[in-house]
Parts: structure tokens; sequence; C-alpha cells
């Protein structure tokens, strides 16, 4: 029995553990329709303010933790600050996780769906209202959604399992940057469609009446959900990092990498909403209704989508890996050979805690929590309440219970680039997360 944690061997390995974790729906699905509901570009500006004003500073926090404790998310608390309650802040995390999970695995879900569909060439061909019918009537079945949500599962839980995600993280070594070569392929024709520059509009010209405290929380919370920040994932990955590692250029890796995946995605799918006569407001199905209708506009796009959804799927699964590993690194802790079984365990609560999710878009579209169905319901509170709770947990962390000759050692930045970023975790993120909750709860 191995008594060692694993750990990563190379700097090269962690980062891509990282950016896969942190590359994902949240830039190639959520970002898209989160923009569409909220206006456009005000929305989009906030979200990058927010991602390296905030998002960066607390994320580079997360890794601080992790490396120098080298624990998963709540035993670094207890490690570090033995007797004090910061560890609540660690579990907190683990239930959010679990959540976002939960409906995280309906839509990795559909993707397979979709990928089924592609294989079979039932994508192409279709007219407008075609695409929107496809993505409704798959929504609406409830044995599919709920079999395609339990296939994700699976992949998901047994590459947590078995110890093959390094191998699978290695991979996105290629494939994220062929991801990124259809993105941009797909943005050139979805810009060269007639109409498209309407799109385009909608992403860079601002509409100002959208600026007020609502979109700058939803811009927030997707800042932390497509960082991976907030619930102790990055803590978690970290831990396994050994001490010589530096971090602070891995943390702006991750922030750059995942603004320019958004903003292609975005370039991918508004001028095609636009030109082919689409609502950009209509919520979750948006990059699944458009997607399929800017192939049929290319040569070749019948075959080519299968190749997009396969590589859209393993970007989902290097992140839908990393919300399990939070979890089910807490339960094994030190019991390596328990890990195989915490994991199937987990991961089958889990997926049935994901079930009302994906029955809320049919059978059970009619129940609603709070004016939001179940599926929108737990995207809120977990990306609006849950995660800037526990992001704020981790910059105070840092920023009170750490003395300052530690976390400068541990940063290894320039002087100026040091204070910024105290200032800004002991400071501007604190006042800035409080004040956007609390207005939006009150007001
Ligand atoms: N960041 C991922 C995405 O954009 C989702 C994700 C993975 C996540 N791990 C996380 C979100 C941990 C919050 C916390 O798709």
């Amino acid at each position: 029995m191995s008594s060692n944690r694993d750990q990563f061997t190379s700097k090269i390995g962690f980062i891509l553990a990282a950016a896969g974790s942190a590359i994902g729906l949240g830039a190639i699905w959520k970002f898209p329709y989160t923009v569409g509901t909220n206006g456009g570009s005000v929305f989009i500006l906030l979200f990058i303010l927010c991602t390296l004003l905030i998002g960066l500073p607390i994320l580079m926090s997360e890794f601080l933790i992790g490396r120098r404790s080298q624990a998963d998310a709540v035993s670094a608390f207890k490690k570090e600050a033995p007797g004090k309650p910061w560890f609540l802040a660690g579990w907190l995390g683990v239930i959010v996780s679990a959540l976002i999970l939960s409906f995280y695995g309906v839509v990795g879900g559909w993707i397979l769906s979709y990928l089924f569909r592609a294989v079979t060439f039932q994508l192409n061909g279709g007219s407008e209202e075609h695409y929107g019918e496809l993505f409704s009537s798959l929504i609406a079945n409830p044995w599919e959604v709920i079999f395609a949500q339990a296939m994700f599962m699976f992949i998901t839980i047994f590459i947590v399992q078995s110890g093959i995600k390094g191998g699978i993280e290695r991979a996105g070594k290629w494939m994220m940057p062929a991801l990124f070569i259809f993105f941009i392929l797909l943005a050139i024709r979805s810009l060269t469609l007639d109409g498209a520059m309407e799109g385009v509009k909608f992403m860079f010209v601002p509409d100002w009446s959208y600026l007020n405290m609502e979109t700058l929380l939803n811009a927030l919370g997707l800042a932390f959900f497509s960082l991976s920040v907030g619930v102790g994932a990055m803590i978690t990955y970290a831990s396994y990092l050994p001490k010589t590692e530096t971090i602070t250029s891995s943390a702006f890796n991750v922030a750059w990498m995942n603004i320019a995946i958004s903003i292609l995605a975005g370039l991918v799918i508004f001028p095609a909403v636009f030109a082919l006569g689409y609502s950009p407001a209509q919520g979750p199905g948006l990059v699944f209704i458009i997607l399929p209708a800017v192939f049929e506009q290319i040569p070749m796009g019948s075959v080519l989508i299968i190749i997009f959804f396969i590589l859209l799927l393993f970007a989902t699964l290097t992140s839908s890996i990393s919300l399990l590993e939070i979890t089910v690194s807490v339960f094994v802790k030190d019991n390596y050979e328990k890990r195989r079984s915490r994991a199937w365990i987990v991961g089958l609560v889990i997926f049935l805690a994901g079930i009302p999710s994906a029955l809320s878009f049919g059978v059970w579209s009619n129940i609603f929590i709070m004016d939001k169905s179940i599926f929108d319901f737990i995207d809120y509170i977990t990306a609006n309440v849950g995660m800037p709770i526990g992001a704020l947990a981790f910059s105070l962390f840092v920023a009170y219970y750490y003395k300052t000759n530690v976390t400068k050692a541990e940063l290894n930045l320039p002087n100026a680039g040091y204070w910024l970023w105290r200032t800004i975790v002991c400071v501007i993120a604190p006042i800035a997360i409080i004040t956007i909750s609390l207005y939006n709860l009150f007001a």
C-alpha cells in the first residue's frame, strides 16, 4: 500500500489539469447563453473585469493554499489553521461542487446525445426551426436525458476512480488546441454570414441600460464558475503540486485562455444568432441550437460536427472530473485503497441528485423554486451564492491568516505585483463580493 499522495510530475501536467478544469461548459455553453440573457456587451465587459480583478487573485490564493498544505480542500484548512473554523469553507466547497456536478452531468448528457445524433447523421439538413425543435424534443424526453446523464456520469466516475486522469489531461494538450482551431474556423464562417454584424454589435457595442447590480452579480458568478474558483477545486489540484513549482504564471495562463475561448465561442454563436434569425436570450439551449445550424453552412459540416462534439465532450470531461475529484479526495483522505469504492458511491449520489435538474426541462418544467426551474435554481445558488461565499472565505484566509512573508515567498511576484494582489484579496475582493451579494439579496 502506498502512503504517498499522487503528485504532478511536471509543471505542464498541472497547467493542463487546471486549464482543463477551467475550460469547459462555462466558456462554451454558459458564457454564450448568459451573455444572451444579460443583454450582450456590458455583461462581457463586466465578465472580463471580474475574471481579471477578482477571479484571478482568488485563483492564485487557492493555488497557494493547496500547494502549501498538500491536502484536500477540507484537510488543507485543518492543517493550516488547526482548531479554527476555516475548514467549514472547505465543506461548503464540497457541497457546492457536488451540486454543480449534479447539473453539469445533465448538460454533459446533452452533449452525448448530440454526439450520438451527429454520428447517425440526424443533425444536418434541417431548417432553422428544425434545430430548435430538435433540442426541445431532446430535453423533453425524460428517458433519453436521464440515460445520457447516467452515461456521462459513468464516464466521469470511471476516469476518477481508475487513475487514468493524468492521461486524459495530457491528451488535452492536443485536444484543446484542436477545439480552439475548430472555434476559429466556425467563427470565420459565422462572421461571414449575411447579417452577422448585428451579432458583433451585440457583443461589443455597449447598451448601458444593462449596467446594474444584477448583471454584475451574474458576471461575477460566471467568472468564478469559469475559472473553477470558490469551491476548493484548485486547492485540491494544487495540493498535488511539488513545492518547487511556481503558481503565479499558471493562474495567469488559465485566466487569459478562459477569456479567449469564451469570446471566441461568442463570436461563433452571436453572428449566427442574428444572421439566421434566432433570439439571443433563449437560455441553456442556445449553443445546442446554433452550433448545428452553423455547421450546416460549412462544407463537410455533417462530418466535422462529429469531431467537434468529441472534442467538446473531452473539454467537458476534464472539468467534470475536477468537480468529482474535490468531493472524492475529501472522502478518501488517507485511505487510498478506498478510492475506487468512494468514487462510485459519491458519483452515484451526485447522479441521483441531478435527476430533478434533468427533468426540469420536460416533465417537471412546471416546478419552480423562487421563480426558477430546478435546473436554473441550482445553477443560480451555486454560481451566485455558494461560489462567492467560498471565494470570500478563501481570500480572507490568505489575506488575514497567513503572514505577509509567507504569501510573498509562495507567490514569488515582483513587489508591485505582490501588493496589488494583496490589496485585492485583503480589501477589494471581499468588499466587492459582499456588496454585490447583499445588494442582490435585499434590493
Ligand atoms: N470551470 C468549469 C467550466 O467552465 C466548471 C468547473 C469545473 C467548476 N470545476 C469546477 C466550476 C469547480 C466550479 C468549481 O466548465
